[in-house]
């Protein structure tokens, strides 16, 4: 029996999952895109090469995989065709028996990305045209790949041979027994009915999205994984709890390379900016979309345990674990102070969201580099306490962990939860 496995952002997007994709696609036929379009930007890391991948699957490098764009998704041509050279340059050939696109998904234009510049600021959007084009296939007027393929140009040249009933191809893999592993885009938090509202995008990414999105049924799904960093990060405007000094990176410390010996100093004297500055220089947290410096914070266990309840998570996977390293002291937000009351409730009012103040645990750190590591076993204790705290909090038992961007840099402790 093949089973179907959804990966979702548990955050506010950016949690390694094209990373976790990448490492699952081994054993997957298919990896299939429900949702968003190319505001993502997953990063894969296989030895010396760097790929980044806006609107492909992160499966699209391994040979004999079916990679699917689902028609929940919002497409750029222009952009999927340049990410397609791009590739090609790296001497990865896309073609139609790689890549199927659902004639259903919608297309971004160059109006959606005029007006999402005019417009998106307010939100701090990706400008990459998505609210516009998501708003235009709400209101029924929108362009359709189908029809797009119709046109008499280049670029629709280009795109007509990979357009195909995609439902049909996803439905026939699973009904012949075929892995099929579908690629969440964006995070929970992010969901425009379950997230931060207004400061989420336009779509579904949360796991009822990827029914929508590729046009199969909840029945079909064998099992959602979250992912999450072991620690938060958000880009864009919106209330974020747990963030780590609101202070704006200056221009000076953007360009600084490494963090220096002074900042770790800081940091573990307890200077909130600095424990910022330490996870944003050793995670390297700048968008791979926007290059925007990313907010943040402290791991958030009740925004965690609302994911888990959102996706109906049956694992999580926890990533940049060896981000935290060097840190004397670790905390994780186990209940939010609201009005001066005490809540592990996640407030489905925003306004009360927007007040929320993280009431912490504190848990202590570990100084050794974590890279290398593939057991559990050989983490520090500390780290694994630091786990065990997280599942503990969040219910659900940890499957992967992963301790450095390279596809080998993972432990992987439930492999029964996949392939
Ligand atoms: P996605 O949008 O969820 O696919 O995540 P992004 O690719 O936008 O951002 C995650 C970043 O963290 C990328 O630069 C990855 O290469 C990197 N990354 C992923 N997992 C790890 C990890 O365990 N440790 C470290 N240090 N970096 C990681
Ligand atoms: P991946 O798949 C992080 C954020 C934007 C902005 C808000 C709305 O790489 O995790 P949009 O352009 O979608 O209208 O912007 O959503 N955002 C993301 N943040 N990772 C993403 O994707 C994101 N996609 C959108 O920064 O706050
Ligand atoms: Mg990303």
């Amino acid at each position: 029996m093949g089973r179907t496995i959804v990966i979702v952002g548990g955050q506010w997007g950016d949690e390694g999952k094209g990373k976790i994709v990448d490492f699952l696609t081994e054993k997957a036929e298919i990896v299939a895109r429900y949702s968003g379009g190319a505001n993502a930007g997953h990063t894969v890391i296989v030895g010396e090469k760097k790929f980044t991948f806006h609107l492909l699957p992160s499966g699209i490098i391994h040979p004999g995989k079916l990679c699917i764009l689902g028609n929940g998704m919002v497409i750029n041509p222009e952009t999927l065709l340049e990410e397609i050279d791009v590739l090609k340059q790296k001497g990865y050939f896309v073609g139609e028996h790689n890549l199927a696109i659902s004639g259903n998904a919608h297309v971004v234009t160059k109006e959606h990305i005029a007006l999402d510049k005019k417009e998106g600021g307010a939100i701090g959007t990706t400008f990459r045209g998505i609210g516009p084009c998501y708003t235009d296939k709400i209101a029924r007027r929108g362009i359709r790949v189908n029809e797009f393929i119709k046109q008499k140009n280049d670029f629709a040249a280009l795109v007509r041979p990979f357009v195909k009933d995609t439902y049909r191809l996803a439905n026939q893999a699973i009904s012949q027994g075929q892995n099929v592993l579908i690629e969440g885009a964006q995070g929970t938090l992010l969901d425009i009915d379950h997230g931060t509202y207004p400061y989420v995008t336009s779509s579904n990414p949360t796991a009822g999205g990827a029914c929508t999105g590729l046009g199969i049924g909840p029945t079909k799904i064998n099992a959602v994984s979250g992912v999450f960093k072991a620690y938060v990060t958000r880009v864009g405007y919106g209330p974020f709890p747990s963030e780590l000094g609101s202070a704006k990176e200056t221009e000076d410390e953007a360009k600084e390379e490494a963090l220096s010996q002074e900042d770790i100093l800081r940091a573990n004297r307890g200077k909130e900016y600095f424990i910022g500055k330490v996870l944003r220089k050793q995670g390297r947290e700048y968008g791979t979309t926007t290059g925007r410096a990313r907010r943040c914070g402290w791991f958030d266990a009740i925004a965690g345990k609302y994911a888990v309840n959102i996706n109906g998570l049956s694992s999580l996977i926890i990533t940049k674990l060896d981000v935290l390293s060097r840190l004397k002291i670790l905390k994780i937000c186990v209940a939010y102070e609201i009005d001066g009351k005490k809540t592990t409730a996640f407030p489905s009012d925003m306004e009360q969201f927007a007040k929320a103040k993280p009431v912490y645990q504190e848990l202590p750190g570990w100084d050794k580099e974590l890279t290398g590591v593939k057991t559990f076993e050989e983490l520090p204790s500390a780290a694994q306490a630091y786990l065990k705290r997280i599942e503990g909090l969040l219910g659900v038992p940890i499957a992967i962990v992963s301790v450095g961007p390279e596809r080998g840099e993972t432990v992987f402790l439930r492999p029964d939860e996949f392939f």
